[in-house]
């Protein structure tokens, strides 16, 4: 990106978004930024540093939650200064909409086995704190030595569990949010930073 456009990128909270559903019908979405992409950064390089000084010594096996931890997960594994292995989860949960139901099942499993590992789950964004409560209880379950959660973003007055993430980036309000892996109806994805949806 050209220097000017990113500057205006950085002092610009907006991004625009505009859908064409046919002959002339345009949608022009407008979502408010909450984290830039420098912020995010910042951040993953501090858990990152935290993550190492309190795994020194160790390996640890990362487990990222799909789809949204894909972009956290890279990030945070190519930061740390202790030697990792990842896998990867995915969980479905029944229900429909933006809300988590509470019944939740494992619809792609690990390749590598858990057992006495040092484990550190990688989600995205904790809600409810039903889908980490489930998975770390899964994964508690098959005897790993230690098993520890990290989330990007952390909604605590969502919760509807007594689940706390061990290390957190940014707590934040009750807000649906979009970028840096986390989607709305599989959008967004890949924006840089994070932003709301109203
Ligand atoms: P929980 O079980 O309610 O904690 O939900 C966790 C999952 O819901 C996350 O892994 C996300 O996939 C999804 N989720 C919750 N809040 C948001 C959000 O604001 N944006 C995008 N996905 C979200």
């Amino acid at each position: 990106m050209a220097e000017g456009r990113e500057k205006t990128a950085r002092h610009f909270p907006y991004h625009f978004q505009l859908y064409n559903f046919g002959w002339k019908q345009y949608t022009l979405l407008a979502m408010k930024r909450l984290l830039a992409k420098e912020d995010v950064h910042r951040r993953v390089g501090r858990l990152a540093r935290e993550i190492s000084r309190d795994f020194a010594g160790r390996e640890v096996l990362l487990v990222g939650v799909l789809k949204g931890a894909f972009i956290f997960l890279a990030d945070l594994a190519r930061r740390v200064s202790i030697p990792v292995q990842v896998d990867f989860v995915r969980l479905a949960s029944y229900g429909a909409g933006r809300e988590s139901s509470g019944k939740i099942r494992i619809t792609k499993d690990l390749e590598t086995s858990v057992r006495g590992k040092d484990v550190l789950i990688v989600e995205d964004i904790v809600d409810t704190g039903l889908t980490l409560e489930y998975l770390f209880g899964r994964l508690k379950a098959r005897r790993p030595r230690t098993l520890k959660t990290v989330a990007l973003l952390d909604k605590p007055s969502r919760r509807k569990t007594r689940f706390r993430p061990d290390y957190v980036g940014f707590t934040i309000e009750d807000r649906f949010v979009v970028g840096y892996g986390l989607d709305c109806d599989e959008e967004y994805r890949n924006l840089s930073g994070i932003y709301v949806i109203e």
